[in-house]
């Protein structure tokens, strides 16, 4: 089922940028929150290493892989979207490679990436299509290469009934499952090794860092 106001806010970019500038409060602003899946990568990668954003929508989290110095391809299904992100990335006098695709299966060849990031996205999904998600990003990756998500996550405490309220008002049945979900055991399940992981905002977001072992060889 679509909520109402999730309709409202993929049609209206600024409804969108207040809906997450509010959610994204618990962790220190929007642009912060952009920064959360990019910063761990980046952690682990050499400047100008090949990384992919999955599910890039208007681009703020791959402009953050690109201004922490990575080499940056943008992939999205939705074509407005993207018309977005590249008029951001112009803007900002960014090079980055936008294109159009599929997550559950990118038009890019195995091993090509040295890192991929999903950020807030991966809820967007069945749990049919997160194993396929999972297992592109598996595939993309060379061996060594690591995988960051940040995404949902059952909230504690006082953060219960926000998100309580935030998906009964935005998100679809895929959230729900996503947060009724075990992303460790996905991500494993892969292929992937998961290295580490972090709750923020009071528990409501998780970040995991994964690597793909360096004995598998692209398929
Ligand atoms: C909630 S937005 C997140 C955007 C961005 N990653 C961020 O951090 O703001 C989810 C994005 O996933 C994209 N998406 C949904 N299903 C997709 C699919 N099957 N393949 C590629 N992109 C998809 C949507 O178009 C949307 O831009």
């Amino acid at each position: 089922m679509t909520r109402p106001l999730r309709t409202l806010a993929y049609r209206h970019r600024w409804f969108y940028e207040a809906v997450t500038a509010a959610s994204a409060l618990g962790v220190g602003g929007p642009a912060r929150l952009r920064q959360l899946a990019a910063t761990w990568l980046a952690e682990q990668l050499p400047a100008g290493s090949p990384v992919l954003d999955l599910c890039c929508g208007g681009g703020e989290a791959a402009l953050a892989l690109a201004q922490l110095g990575l080499s940056v391809c943008g992939l999205d299904v939705a074509p407005r979207a993207l018309d977005q992100a590249r008029a951001r990335s112009r803007r900002l006098g960014l090079a980055i490679n936008w294109i159009e695709g599929l997550a559950e299966d990118p038009p890019l060849p195995a091993g090509s990436q040295m890192g991929v990031q999903i950020s807030l996205a991966l809820h967007e999904f069945s749990a049919d299509e997160r194993a396929a998600v999972l297992g592109a990003c598996q595939r993309l990756l060379k061996p060594g290469g690591w995988l960051a998500v940040l995404d949902l996550h059952p909230a504690q405490g006082p953060m219960v009934l926000p998100q309580k309220l935030f998906c009964a008002l935005f998100e679809t049945e895929t959230a729900l499952d996503f947060l009724a979900s075990d992303l460790e055991r996905e991500t494993s399940a892969a292929g992937l090794v998961v290295r580490r992981r972090q709750l923020l905002a009071g528990g409501a977001l998780q970040r995991l860092l994964a690597q793909k072992p360096l004995n598998q060889a692209p398929e």
